[in-house]
């Protein structure tokens, strides 16, 4: 195996165009806030946003920041109104609306609606006065709690602190538990320069989450596992995901169950790793104990 090599440097020796394409692509995919606001006229504003996030539920708080543009400073639209009128509605973006959520995010001059240019369905908000996208799968209606402002050069953030008030969520895209269902979302990320991401199909995969278990852990999984030359690093993460190390008796059972002592270490590992994807992790980690200590 070849050595893994690294290029390393301070974030001071690099451009501000070369930080902006690392941080771009490296810290992706990223949600897109699709966000509306209007100015103290009442003109509306519709822009793209993902530098972006959710970081609390109680109380439900959202974070994107409209930053100042690299090339000379200028601060965006959508955070000179907020200044003017701290309410914005934060949209979703669905794969049916990337092209034209593009389009909006083009420089237009400031009191230009980009529901009419980028052609969106505007919604009457009910709590808020910025309107909302008719086409967004789901819709928050926010109040601002604070922006932070992060500097005052080229590519500074302003941190805007944005606080739900009312959520809409498009039936359309809810399971029969009344849930945002991830298959019928077909949601969009943005990656690094133009490039986006599509979380549909074989993209979404499901883990496990262990919030009530305990997994034995990396460290409890014997050598001879953790160096299999056929597990990868998820099969292992999977596998010490187990609450619990095979007994003896369960070993005896599937050694009788799958003859264990006539295959080689490898071809314990292949039958194991077959029987991890399909699901029954348990069996899987007792197969490979069967060939500890042997
Ligand atoms: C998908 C996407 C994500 C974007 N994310 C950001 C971002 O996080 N911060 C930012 O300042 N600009 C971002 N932009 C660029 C802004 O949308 C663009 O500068 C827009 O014209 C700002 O509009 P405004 O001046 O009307 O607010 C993004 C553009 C796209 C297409």
């Amino acid at each position: 195996m070849s050595e893994t090599s690294f290029k390393s440097f301070n974030a001071s020796d690099i451009s501000l165009f070369e930080m902006q394409g690392i941080v771009s692509s490296a810290i992706a995919p990223r949600p897109i806030c699709f966000a509306s606001t209007i100015d103290k006229n009442g003109n509306v504003n519709l822009s793209p946003f993902s530098y972006f996030n959710v970081f609390s539920y109680n109380p439900p708080i959202m974070v994107f920041s409209p930053s100042r543009r690299g090339r000379d400073g200028t601060t965006k639209h959508t955070y000179e109104n907020l200044l003017e009128v701290p309410e914005v509605t934060i949209n979703i973006v669905s794969y049916e609306m990337v092209e034209q959520m593009s389009l909006a995010s083009t420089e237009y001059e400031k009191g230009v609606n980009e529901f009419i240019k980028a052609g969106f369905s505007e919604v009457p908000s009910d709590l808020v006065q910025p309107p909302r996208v008719g086409e967004s799968p789901a819709s928050f209606e926010c109040t601002i709690d604070d922006i932070i402002e992060l500097g005052k050069e080229g590519g500074a953030g302003n941190l805007v602190i944005a606080r739900v008030q009312r959520v809409h969520l498009n039936t359309d895209f809810l399971n029969e538990e009344e849930k945002l269902d991830p298959l019928k979302l077909d949601l969009v990320g943005r990656m690094g320069g133009s490039w986006y991401t599509r979380a549909s199909g074989n993209s979404l995969f499901e883990i496990p989450k262990p919030l009530r278990t305990k997994g034995i852990g990396f460290d409890q999984l014997p050598e001879s596992i953790r160096k299999s030359t056929v597990l990868t690093g998820n099969n292992l993460g999977r596998l010490a995901n187990q609450e619990s190390i095979p007994s003896a008796s369960e070993i005896e059972r599937v050694n009788s169950e799958f003859n264990l002592n006539d295959l080689s270490l490898d071809q314990t590992h292949q039958l194991a790793k077959g029987i991890l994807e399909s699901g029954d992790t348990h069996k899987a980690l007792t197969i490979l104990f069967s060939k500890v200590n042997e």
